[in-house]
Protein backbone atom coordinates (compact mmCIF):
# COMPACT_ATOMS: atom_id res chain seq x y z
CA UNK A 1 0.00 0.00 0.00
CA UNK A 2 1.62 3.38 -0.83
CA UNK A 3 1.13 6.15 1.39
CA UNK A 4 -0.32 9.41 -0.63
CA UNK A 5 -0.03 12.88 0.76
CA UNK A 6 -1.64 14.95 -1.47
CA UNK A 7 -1.40 18.93 -2.30
CA UNK A 8 -4.03 21.21 -3.71
CA UNK A 9 -7.96 20.78 -2.55
CA UNK A 10 -9.75 21.74 -5.93
CA UNK A 11 -12.12 19.34 -7.24
CA UNK A 12 -9.29 17.24 -9.35
CA UNK A 13 -7.42 16.43 -6.04
CA UNK A 14 -10.38 15.04 -4.92
CA UNK A 15 -11.04 12.96 -8.16
CA UNK A 16 -7.33 11.67 -8.08
CA UNK A 17 -7.62 10.80 -4.40
CA UNK A 18 -11.08 8.80 -5.28
CA UNK A 19 -9.03 7.41 -8.31
CA UNK A 20 -6.14 6.16 -6.05
CA UNK A 21 -8.19 4.85 -3.42
CA UNK A 22 -10.01 2.76 -5.83
CA UNK A 23 -7.22 1.28 -7.06
CA UNK A 24 -6.71 -0.57 -3.69
CA UNK A 25 -2.90 0.38 -3.72
CA UNK A 26 -2.62 3.62 -2.20
CA UNK A 27 -3.72 4.85 1.65
CA UNK A 28 -4.31 8.51 1.98
CA UNK A 29 -2.45 9.84 5.25
CA UNK A 30 -2.10 13.47 4.91
CA UNK A 31 -2.98 16.57 2.80
CA UNK A 32 -1.26 20.45 3.22
CA UNK A 33 -3.26 23.23 2.42
CA UNK A 34 -2.64 27.33 2.92
CA UNK A 35 -5.32 26.75 5.78
CA UNK A 36 -5.38 24.35 8.30
CA UNK A 37 -9.37 24.85 8.45
CA UNK A 38 -9.96 23.98 4.46
CA UNK A 39 -7.02 21.09 4.56
CA UNK A 40 -9.86 19.42 7.70
CA UNK A 41 -12.53 20.37 5.63
CA UNK A 42 -11.16 18.59 1.89
CA UNK A 43 -10.31 15.24 4.00
CA UNK A 44 -13.02 15.02 5.90
CA UNK A 45 -14.57 11.86 4.34
CA UNK A 46 -10.96 10.52 5.48
CA UNK A 47 -11.01 9.70 9.06
CA UNK A 48 -7.16 9.45 10.94
CA UNK A 49 -5.56 11.87 7.60
CA UNK A 50 -2.79 14.19 9.26
CA UNK A 51 -3.14 18.10 7.81
CA UNK A 52 -0.24 20.66 6.96
CA UNK A 53 0.19 24.13 6.60
CA UNK A 54 3.27 24.11 6.85
CA UNK A 55 5.02 22.69 2.98
CA UNK A 56 8.20 22.08 4.94
CA UNK A 57 6.60 19.70 7.81
CA UNK A 58 4.23 18.01 5.26
CA UNK A 59 6.64 17.10 2.76
CA UNK A 60 9.32 15.88 5.66
CA UNK A 61 5.96 13.92 7.45
CA UNK A 62 7.91 10.15 7.36
CA UNK A 63 4.69 8.54 7.02
CA UNK A 64 4.42 9.59 2.98
CA UNK A 65 5.86 7.12 0.31
CA UNK A 66 4.11 9.62 -2.88
CA UNK A 67 3.19 13.13 -3.18
CA UNK A 68 0.19 13.94 -5.48
CA UNK A 69 0.70 17.65 -6.53
CA UNK A 70 -2.53 20.05 -8.00
CA UNK A 71 -1.83 22.86 -7.62
CA UNK A 72 -1.39 26.32 -9.74
CA UNK A 73 1.13 25.03 -12.59
CA UNK A 74 3.90 27.61 -11.31
CA UNK A 75 3.67 26.69 -7.95
CA UNK A 76 4.84 22.63 -9.37
CA UNK A 77 8.71 22.95 -9.27
CA UNK A 78 8.92 24.50 -5.86
CA UNK A 79 6.54 22.29 -4.31
CA UNK A 80 8.15 19.55 -6.17
CA UNK A 81 11.55 20.14 -5.27
CA UNK A 82 10.78 20.28 -1.04
CA UNK A 83 9.19 16.99 -1.69
CA UNK A 84 12.36 15.35 -3.77
CA UNK A 85 14.29 17.08 -1.68
CA UNK A 86 12.74 15.09 1.44
CA UNK A 87 13.27 11.92 -0.56
CA UNK A 88 9.34 11.57 -1.68
CA UNK A 89 8.19 10.58 -5.14
CA UNK A 90 5.79 12.87 -6.85
CA UNK A 91 3.20 12.60 -9.37
CA UNK A 92 2.55 16.00 -10.50
CA UNK A 93 -0.57 17.55 -12.53
CA UNK A 94 -0.06 18.43 -15.98
CA UNK A 95 1.73 20.58 -17.29
CA UNK A 96 4.30 19.44 -14.76
CA UNK A 97 6.70 22.41 -14.90
CA UNK A 98 6.63 26.14 -16.45
CA UNK A 99 9.81 25.31 -18.76
CA UNK A 100 12.76 23.17 -19.53
CA UNK A 101 15.13 24.55 -17.15
CA UNK A 102 12.50 23.97 -14.35
CA UNK A 103 12.24 20.34 -15.81
CA UNK A 104 15.68 19.56 -15.94
CA UNK A 105 16.51 21.13 -12.66
CA UNK A 106 13.61 18.90 -11.30
CA UNK A 107 14.48 15.83 -12.76
CA UNK A 108 18.41 15.69 -12.02
CA UNK A 109 17.49 16.55 -8.30
CA UNK A 110 14.99 13.57 -8.59
CA UNK A 111 18.01 11.43 -9.98
CA UNK A 112 20.36 12.58 -7.33
CA UNK A 113 17.75 11.90 -4.20
CA UNK A 114 16.77 8.47 -5.84
CA UNK A 115 12.99 9.40 -6.25
CA UNK A 116 10.90 9.31 -8.99
CA UNK A 117 8.35 12.33 -10.79
CA UNK A 118 5.49 11.16 -12.77
CA UNK A 119 3.66 13.87 -15.20
CA UNK A 120 -0.14 13.54 -14.35
CA UNK A 121 -1.18 13.21 -18.18
CA UNK A 122 -4.43 11.17 -17.49
CA UNK A 123 -5.40 10.60 -20.75
CA UNK A 124 -2.59 8.68 -22.25
CA UNK A 125 -2.50 6.25 -19.58
CA UNK A 126 -6.34 5.56 -20.39
CA UNK A 127 -6.89 1.62 -22.42
CA UNK A 128 -8.05 3.97 -25.12
CA UNK A 129 -5.01 5.50 -26.09
CA UNK A 130 -3.49 2.45 -26.41
CA UNK A 131 -5.88 1.01 -28.64
CA UNK A 132 -5.31 3.93 -31.27
CA UNK A 133 -1.76 3.62 -31.44
CA UNK A 134 -2.13 -0.44 -31.86
CA UNK A 135 -5.04 0.72 -34.60
CA UNK A 136 -2.66 3.29 -35.93
CA UNK A 137 0.57 1.20 -35.95
CA UNK A 138 0.28 -0.05 -39.59
CA UNK A 139 -1.14 2.80 -41.05
CA UNK A 140 0.43 5.70 -43.44
CA UNK A 141 -0.39 9.08 -41.70
CA UNK A 142 -1.03 12.28 -43.65
CA UNK A 143 -1.76 14.51 -40.76
CA UNK A 144 -4.43 15.30 -38.00
CA UNK A 145 -6.52 17.81 -36.90
CA UNK A 146 -7.29 17.87 -32.75
CA UNK A 147 -9.22 20.32 -30.87
CA UNK A 148 -9.75 20.78 -27.16
CA UNK A 149 -12.09 23.88 -26.70
CA UNK A 150 -14.43 24.56 -23.69
CA UNK A 151 -15.71 27.47 -22.47
CA UNK A 152 -13.73 27.75 -18.88
CA UNK A 153 -15.78 28.23 -15.67
CA UNK A 154 -12.87 30.65 -15.09
CA UNK A 155 -14.20 33.03 -17.96
CA UNK A 156 -16.78 34.58 -16.15
CA UNK A 157 -14.33 35.80 -13.06
CA UNK A 158 -12.27 36.86 -15.45
CA UNK A 159 -14.69 39.29 -17.43
CA UNK A 160 -15.83 40.53 -14.78
CA UNK A 161 -12.15 41.89 -14.28
CA UNK A 162 -10.54 39.49 -12.18
CA UNK A 163 -7.50 37.33 -12.92
CA UNK A 164 -8.00 33.82 -12.08
CA UNK A 165 -4.82 31.52 -11.47
CA UNK A 166 -5.66 29.84 -14.93
CA UNK A 167 -5.46 33.15 -16.91
CA UNK A 168 -2.31 34.38 -15.03
CA UNK A 169 1.56 34.39 -15.96
CA UNK A 170 2.24 34.53 -12.52
CA UNK A 171 0.62 30.71 -12.58
CA UNK A 172 2.12 29.75 -15.41
CA UNK A 173 -1.72 30.04 -16.99
CA UNK A 174 -3.54 30.05 -20.30
CA UNK A 175 -5.32 27.99 -22.36
CA UNK A 176 -1.93 25.79 -24.45
CA UNK A 177 -0.98 24.75 -20.79
CA UNK A 178 -4.47 23.89 -19.39
CA UNK A 179 -6.16 22.64 -22.33
CA UNK A 180 -3.91 21.99 -25.38
CA UNK A 181 -1.35 20.25 -23.43
CA UNK A 182 -3.65 17.24 -23.68
CA UNK A 183 -3.36 17.72 -27.77
CA UNK A 184 0.59 17.98 -27.55
CA UNK A 185 1.04 15.17 -25.23
CA UNK A 186 -1.74 13.36 -27.74
CA UNK A 187 0.39 14.15 -31.09
CA UNK A 188 3.65 13.61 -29.16
CA UNK A 189 2.66 10.63 -27.69
CA UNK A 190 0.90 8.89 -30.67
CA UNK A 191 3.71 10.27 -33.56
CA UNK A 192 6.89 11.35 -31.76
CA UNK A 193 8.59 14.49 -31.47
CA UNK A 194 7.95 16.82 -34.05
CA UNK A 195 10.44 18.39 -36.40
CA UNK A 196 9.16 21.74 -35.52
CA UNK A 197 6.15 23.24 -33.76
CA UNK A 198 4.34 26.70 -34.46
CA UNK A 199 1.70 28.68 -32.26
CA UNK A 200 -0.25 31.69 -32.83
CA UNK A 201 -2.63 32.71 -30.43
CA UNK A 202 -5.21 35.26 -28.94
CA UNK A 203 -3.66 36.85 -25.98
CA UNK A 204 -5.81 38.32 -22.85
CA UNK A 205 -3.91 41.55 -21.51
CA UNK A 206 -2.36 39.57 -18.71
CA UNK A 207 0.21 38.21 -21.72
CA UNK A 208 -1.44 34.71 -21.54
CA UNK A 209 -3.57 32.67 -24.27
CA UNK A 210 -6.84 32.57 -24.55
CA UNK A 211 -7.29 30.50 -27.75
CA UNK A 212 -4.61 29.40 -29.76
CA UNK A 213 -3.63 27.38 -33.20
CA UNK A 214 -0.58 25.34 -33.15
CA UNK A 215 0.38 23.49 -35.84
CA UNK A 216 3.41 20.61 -35.39
CA UNK A 217 5.67 19.77 -38.17
CA UNK A 218 6.65 16.08 -39.05
CA UNK A 219 8.58 14.69 -42.26
CA UNK A 220 6.09 14.00 -43.99
CA UNK A 221 2.69 15.39 -42.48
CA UNK A 222 1.33 18.43 -40.45
CA UNK A 223 -0.99 18.01 -36.92
CA UNK A 224 -2.66 20.89 -36.01
CA UNK A 225 -4.01 21.70 -32.78
CA UNK A 226 -6.88 24.33 -31.48
CA UNK A 227 -7.67 24.69 -27.84
CA UNK A 228 -10.06 27.57 -26.63
CA UNK A 229 -10.86 28.55 -23.40
CA UNK A 230 -13.92 31.19 -24.20
CA UNK A 231 -15.83 29.25 -26.63
CA UNK A 232 -17.20 25.60 -26.93
CA UNK A 233 -16.27 23.37 -30.32
CA UNK A 234 -18.37 20.35 -30.43
CA UNK A 235 -16.35 19.45 -33.76
CA UNK A 236 -14.34 16.43 -33.83
CA UNK A 237 -10.88 15.44 -33.51
CA UNK A 238 -9.49 13.32 -37.27
CA UNK A 239 -6.26 11.72 -38.36
CA UNK A 240 -5.58 11.14 -41.78
CA UNK A 241 -3.96 7.61 -43.15
CA UNK A 242 -3.73 6.51 -46.24
CA UNK A 243 -6.35 4.16 -45.83
CA UNK A 244 -9.09 6.30 -44.18
CA UNK A 245 -9.68 8.70 -41.31
CA UNK A 246 -9.75 8.03 -37.90
CA UNK A 247 -12.48 10.14 -35.99
CA UNK A 248 -12.30 10.98 -32.05
CA UNK A 249 -14.99 12.54 -30.19
CA UNK A 250 -12.24 13.98 -28.15
CA UNK A 251 -8.82 13.08 -27.84
CA UNK A 252 -8.32 14.67 -23.80
CA UNK A 253 -11.71 13.05 -23.03
CA UNK A 254 -12.68 10.29 -25.91
CA UNK A 255 -16.14 8.44 -25.82
CA UNK A 256 -16.62 7.56 -29.23
CA UNK A 257 -14.27 6.96 -32.07
CA UNK A 258 -14.97 5.40 -35.85
CA UNK A 259 -12.71 5.11 -38.66
CA UNK A 260 -14.25 5.78 -42.40
CA UNK A 261 -12.48 3.50 -44.93
CA UNK A 262 -11.68 5.81 -48.46
CA UNK A 263 -14.63 4.04 -49.79
CA UNK A 264 -16.92 5.64 -47.51
CA UNK A 265 -17.12 2.28 -45.49
CA UNK A 266 -17.15 2.80 -41.53
CA UNK A 267 -16.12 0.46 -38.20
CA UNK A 268 -16.70 1.91 -34.84
CA UNK A 269 -13.47 1.16 -32.37
CA UNK A 270 -14.89 -0.71 -29.84
CA UNK A 271 -13.09 1.35 -26.49
CA UNK A 272 -13.87 1.03 -22.81
CA UNK A 273 -13.62 4.07 -20.11
CA UNK A 274 -13.34 4.22 -16.97
CA UNK A 275 -16.07 5.87 -14.86
CA UNK A 276 -12.97 7.99 -13.33
CA UNK A 277 -10.87 9.29 -15.99
CA UNK A 278 -7.73 9.54 -13.05
CA UNK A 279 -7.64 5.79 -12.63
CA UNK A 280 -5.58 4.63 -15.12
CA UNK A 281 -2.96 6.63 -14.09
CA UNK A 282 -3.06 6.39 -10.63
CA UNK A 283 -2.70 2.31 -10.93
CA UNK A 284 0.31 2.54 -13.89
CA UNK A 285 1.87 4.95 -11.18
CA UNK A 286 0.84 2.95 -8.40
CA UNK A 287 2.50 -0.84 -10.30
CA UNK A 288 5.02 1.51 -10.86
CA UNK A 289 6.05 2.96 -7.20
CA UNK A 290 5.69 0.25 -5.55
CA UNK A 291 8.32 -1.82 -7.60
CA UNK A 292 10.30 0.96 -9.91
CA UNK A 293 13.15 -1.61 -10.66
CA UNK A 294 12.16 -4.08 -12.73
CA UNK A 295 13.09 -3.71 -16.27
CA UNK A 296 9.19 -3.53 -17.67
CA UNK A 297 8.88 -0.49 -15.02
CA UNK A 298 12.15 1.02 -15.80
CA UNK A 299 11.43 1.32 -19.24
CA UNK A 300 7.60 2.65 -18.46
CA UNK A 301 9.44 5.82 -16.15
CA UNK A 302 11.93 6.17 -19.39
CA UNK A 303 9.23 6.03 -21.81
CA UNK A 304 6.42 8.67 -19.21
CA UNK A 305 9.77 10.57 -18.80
CA UNK A 306 10.85 11.62 -22.06
CA UNK A 307 7.48 12.21 -23.35
CA UNK A 308 7.09 14.67 -20.61
CA UNK A 309 10.72 16.02 -21.56
CA UNK A 310 9.25 16.27 -25.03
CA UNK A 311 6.05 18.03 -24.49
CA UNK A 312 7.64 20.49 -21.96
CA UNK A 313 10.02 21.11 -24.94
CA UNK A 314 7.52 21.91 -27.59
CA UNK A 315 4.93 23.79 -25.12
CA UNK A 316 7.87 26.55 -24.77
CA UNK A 317 8.48 26.71 -28.25
CA UNK A 318 4.81 26.86 -28.82
CA UNK A 319 4.47 29.77 -26.46
CA UNK A 320 7.95 31.26 -27.54
CA UNK A 321 6.61 31.54 -31.15
CA UNK A 322 3.09 33.42 -29.24
CA UNK A 323 5.19 35.73 -27.34
CA UNK A 324 3.76 34.42 -24.09
CA UNK A 325 6.32 34.67 -21.23
CA UNK A 326 5.53 33.43 -17.91
CA UNK A 327 7.27 35.11 -14.45
CA UNK A 328 9.22 31.67 -14.14
CA UNK A 329 11.02 32.18 -17.66
CA UNK A 330 12.16 35.85 -15.54
CA UNK A 331 15.18 34.78 -14.02
CA UNK A 332 15.47 36.97 -10.55
N1 LIG B 1 -5.82 16.14 -15.05
C1 LIG B 1 -6.93 16.84 -15.09
O1 LIG B 1 -7.96 16.39 -15.61
C2 LIG B 1 -6.92 18.22 -14.50
C3 LIG B 1 -8.12 18.91 -14.32
C4 LIG B 1 -8.08 20.16 -13.69
C5 LIG B 1 -6.87 20.70 -13.29
N2 LIG B 1 -5.73 20.01 -13.52
C6 LIG B 1 -4.43 20.56 -13.09
O2 LIG B 1 -4.43 20.59 -11.67
C7 LIG B 1 -3.70 21.71 -11.21
C8 LIG B 1 -4.59 22.52 -10.28
O3 LIG B 1 -5.64 23.09 -11.02
P1 LIG B 1 -6.86 23.79 -10.28
O4 LIG B 1 -7.75 24.33 -11.31
O5 LIG B 1 -7.40 22.89 -9.24
O6 LIG B 1 -6.07 25.03 -9.59
P2 LIG B 1 -6.56 26.05 -8.47
O7 LIG B 1 -7.99 25.75 -8.12
O8 LIG B 1 -6.21 27.41 -8.92
O9 LIG B 1 -5.63 25.69 -7.23
C9 LIG B 1 -5.54 24.38 -6.71
C10 LIG B 1 -5.18 24.45 -5.23
O10 LIG B 1 -3.96 25.14 -5.07
C11 LIG B 1 -4.02 26.03 -3.95
N3 LIG B 1 -3.84 27.40 -4.42
C12 LIG B 1 -4.71 28.15 -5.15
N4 LIG B 1 -4.22 29.38 -5.35
C13 LIG B 1 -3.03 29.41 -4.74
C14 LIG B 1 -2.06 30.43 -4.57
N5 LIG B 1 -2.23 31.66 -5.07
N6 LIG B 1 -0.94 30.13 -3.87
C15 LIG B 1 -0.76 28.90 -3.33
N7 LIG B 1 -1.67 27.90 -3.45
C16 LIG B 1 -2.77 28.15 -4.14
C17 LIG B 1 -5.40 25.87 -3.35
O11 LIG B 1 -5.29 25.02 -2.22
P3 LIG B 1 -5.30 25.63 -0.73
O12 LIG B 1 -6.12 26.89 -0.75
O13 LIG B 1 -5.92 24.54 0.05
O14 LIG B 1 -3.87 25.87 -0.38
C18 LIG B 1 -6.21 25.19 -4.41
O15 LIG B 1 -7.14 24.26 -3.94
C19 LIG B 1 -3.24 22.48 -12.45
O16 LIG B 1 -1.91 22.12 -12.75
C20 LIG B 1 -4.18 21.99 -13.54
O17 LIG B 1 -3.60 22.03 -14.83
C21 LIG B 1 -5.73 18.78 -14.09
Amino acid sequence: MLKLGVIGTSWICRQFIDAAIETGKYELKAAYSRSLEKGEAFVSDFPGVYVFDDLANFVNFEKLDVIYIASPNSLHYSQTKAAVESGKSVIVEKPAFSNPKEWDEIHRLAHENGVYVLEAARHIHELVFQTIKDFLSDKTITGANLIYAKYSTKMPALLAGELPNKWNPKFSGGILADLGVYLVYWAIGQFGLPEAAHYKAQLLPSGVDVSGYGLLRYGDFDVSLYSAGNSFSYQSSEVYTTDGTLIIDSPATPSSIQFVKLDGNSEQINIKIAENPLFAEADDFADFLSNPTTSENKKNYADWTELSKFVNQILFTMRQDAAIVFDADIDD
